[in-house]
């Protein structure tokens, strides 16, 4: 076996670091919006087996890239704790009811809603080229709880924040709830065939120090503990966007084995601040990438330059932005792997 992401994410360093992008399946391919019409809608396609894998196979069959993501999204946990989940045309997602103003265990729950994930891992996990890593994933309690209680994103997650300064019991059994099931979710995506699994936790940045304690540090080191309870060679990205200087304590605090950072990041301070040998993935701008040109080249060598001894995972900072030019992406495969 040669699957020099997965090497790079366990601590072997690559010469060439290898490289995917998050949110590589999606709208800024025309052969996902294609199949995203036929289909009728997101959830529609994220809950067929036949079309989430062939999503997933997508950014492979053009790009090469040296992982592929499972097409899901993280509000299918949300989803299988009963709130009722949309995807509107032009808009965010929405979960109802609010937990904000329903109770959790007022919800009915719906495990079978994840079948279909687990059917969409083992079909890819067959399709994969031998070289090509499988990433699983899942949001993290905090980043999935803003949504719950909000029924929708927000710009500083207020309505979440206070509400956990208000109700700590009850926002914590709502974290507790998010873990239980994180834990058995990301088990059985890896059952079924991923073998690596990132945990997202895009607002983990909005939190003063003792609620980053509380609801970012202590439930991502729960899934970890849990997850490696059930399957103790689990490897684990932990991606805590927005954290900056907190970053040294969440890599050792969670026991994740590698860490996503967003482009806020000085990547030589994380080389210094992060325990020595651990991987790292990241963290050129998205918007780099969208503008192309000389900030593009010059954002790819920065990156590039900044681990000369640590295992890398070349990647973007966050997701790739749906008006980003195919050609970019080319020309950052391109120079990544030496072009
Ligand atoms: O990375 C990948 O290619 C795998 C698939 C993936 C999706 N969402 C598909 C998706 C992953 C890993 C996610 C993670 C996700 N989803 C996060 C964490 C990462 C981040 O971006 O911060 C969050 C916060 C969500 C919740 C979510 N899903 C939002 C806020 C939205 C709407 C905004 C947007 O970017 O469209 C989604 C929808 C969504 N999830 C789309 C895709 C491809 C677009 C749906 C469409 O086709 O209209």
């Amino acid at each position: 076996m040669n699957k020099p992401l997965l090497a790079a994410l366990k601590g072997v360093r690559q010469s060439v670091p290898p490289i995917w992008l998050m949110r590589q399946a999606g709208r800024y391919l025309p052969e996902y919006r294609a199949l995203r019409a036929e289909k009728g809608g997101f959830l529609a396609l994220a809950t067929d087996p036949v079309a989430a894998a062939e999503v997933t196979m997508q950014p492979i069959r053009r790009f090469g890239f040296d992982g592929a993501i499972l097409f899901s999204d993280i509000l299918m946990v949300p989803w299988a704790l009963g709130q009722d989940l949309t995807f509107g045309p032009g808009e965010g997602p929405r979960l109802a009811p609010p937990l904000i103003d329903a109770q959790l265990e007022a919800l009915a729950r719906v495990p079978e809603r994840l079948e279909p994930v687990y059917a969409t891992v083992a079909r890819v996990a067959a399709m994969l080229p031998a070289e090509t890593s499988f990433l699983g994933f899942a949001g993290s309690p905090w980043t999935v709880a803003t949504y719950m209680v909000a029924g929708q994103g927000s710009r500083d997650q207020s309505e979440t924040r206070a509400f956990a300064y208000r109700e700590p019991a009850g926002f914590g059994a709502i974290i507790d709830a998010i873990v239980a099931t994180t834990i058995d979710y990301l088990a059985r995506q890896i059952e079924s065939g991923v073998e690596a699994v990132q945990l997202f936790d895009s607002w983990a940045g909005s939190l003063s120090p003792d609620q980053f304690e509380r609801w970012v540090i202590a439930p991502n080191a729960a899934i970890v503990a849990g997850l490696r309870a059930r399957c103790p060679d689990a490897c684990i990205i932990g991606f805590p966007k927005g954290i900056g200087g907190k970053l040294p304590a969440y890599a050792r605090e969670t026991g994740v084995d590698a860490i996503g950072l967003d482009e806020t990041v000085d990547p030589g301070w994380a080389d210094a601040a992060l325990p020595q040998g651990m991987a790292v993935q990241g963290n050129l701008d998205p918007l780099a990438l969208l503008a192309g040109g000389d900030a593009l080249e010059a954002g790819i060598d920065r990156v590039l330059a900044a681990f000369p001894d640590r295992p890398h995972v070349f990647n973007l900072g966050h997701g790739i932005g749906q008006h980003t030019p195919i050609a970019h992406v080319e020309r950052l495969i391109a120079r990544v792997r030496g072009g």
